[in-house]
């Protein structure tokens, strides 16, 4: 490894500060909240773990973070500064994401792909890239040397030249970790890097999130791997339909019986959709004990002919047939 990554291990771990500081972060679709009011911070030196069931808001905090969303309300800072809602600008300002879903440049080289990502910490600008001066040259080379650098850093290095599109599912994670790494962060947002590896590769992804953290990177992870997220995080957070639910140290999180019973989708008290589950409940059973009393009524000829409930056994067979 060259000199630079010596001197960012020599510089890592100095913990406390504050690196990112979203309060009151709630951002709406419509009539759909999908995410509502969350406060979240993250320290310089932590790895922080953002965890929740299908559709709790976690992707979608992420983009209130990085200014692919304009929040309906709240703010978020970076290192002490009010972001602008704008995805450049969040870059520019030291805050680099991963994509739940790979967004590469399939039909580019591994390296142009680090390449890209290192284009907001270029200072060459337009004149030079045209007139390919001096200038020009000695940033090309030092952005290349630096990509080489990152490459070497995830292990790739010796497949720089290959197309991105043809490495396997688990390296093109780690490619998009390295074009991230690329705009020199100082926050690395990362949403389900292990999605789709294997457990080989989900054990070697989480020595490369901790390397990076040993680098002075502060870390927020979404992740569903929950035997990843407590043995990688200093603290994990739960949403759960865009609440946040639950924070804490990984143990305490893993003890928590409301995450438990988030995952597994039961009801508990103070659940924010714990009133239209006992709603749909409640209608079911009324549903249940009308079918019953008309099956009866039916079979039962001395039965009285009124029905005990305005549900007909015509109401619940077309039920039946919407479900
Ligand atoms: N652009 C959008 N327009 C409308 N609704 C959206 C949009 N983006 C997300 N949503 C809705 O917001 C809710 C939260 O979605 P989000 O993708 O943030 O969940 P998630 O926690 O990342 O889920 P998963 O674990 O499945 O990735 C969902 O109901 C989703 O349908
Ligand atoms: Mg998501």
């Amino acid at each position: 490894m060259t000199t630079d990554t010596t001197t960012a291990e020599t510089t890592a771990v100095t913990t406390g500060e504050t690196v990112l500081d979203a309060r009151g972060v709630t951002m709406r679709f419509g009539g759909l909240t999908a995410v509502r009011s969350v406060d979240l911070t993250v320290n310089s030196g932590e790895i922080v773990g953002l965890i929740g069931p299908n559709g709790a808001g976690k992707t979608t905090f992420f983009n209130c973070l990085t200014g692919l969303y304009v929040p309906t309300e709240g703010e978020v800072r970076y290192k002490g500064t009010v972001l602008p809602p704008k995805s450049f600008k969040v870059t520019a300002a030291g805050i680099a994401r991963t994509f739940q879903n790979i967004r590469l440049f399939s039909n580019m080289t591994v390296l142009e792909n680090v390449l890209v990502g290192r284009h907001t910490r270029t200072r060459e600008g337009l004149w030079s890239a045209l007139l390919r001066g001096p200038g020009f040259h000695r940033a090309e080379a030092e952005s290349k040397a630096r990509a080489m650098e990152l490459l070497e850093f995830i292990g790739l290095d010796h497949k720089a030249e290959h197309l991105s599109r043809n490495l396997p599912y688990g390296e093109q994670r780690k490619l998009e970790i390295a074009r991230a790494l690329a705009s020199e962060p100082g926050l690395l947002l990362l949403d389900e890097p292990t999605a789709g590896m294997n457990p080989q590769e989900t054990r070697a992804a989480e020595e490369l999130i901790f390397a990076i953290r040993d680098k002075g990177i502060a870390i927020l992870v979404i992740e569903h791997d929950m035997r990843f997220i407590f043995n990688l995080c200093d603290r994990v957070a739960c949403l759960v339909q865009g609440e946040k639910l639950v924070e804490g140290t990984a143990a305490e999180v893993q003890g928590d019986e409301r995450v438990v019973a988030a995952y597994l989708g039961e009801p508990f008290e103070g659940d924010p959709g714990a009133a239209e589950v006992a709603e749909v409940e409640a209608a079911e059973a009324h549903a249940a004990d009308a079918e019953a009393t008309a099956t009866a009524s039916d079979t039962d000829a001395t039965a009285d002919a009124t029905p005990a409930s305005p549900a007909t056994p015509g109401e619940s067979t077309s039920k039946e047939n919407d479900r």
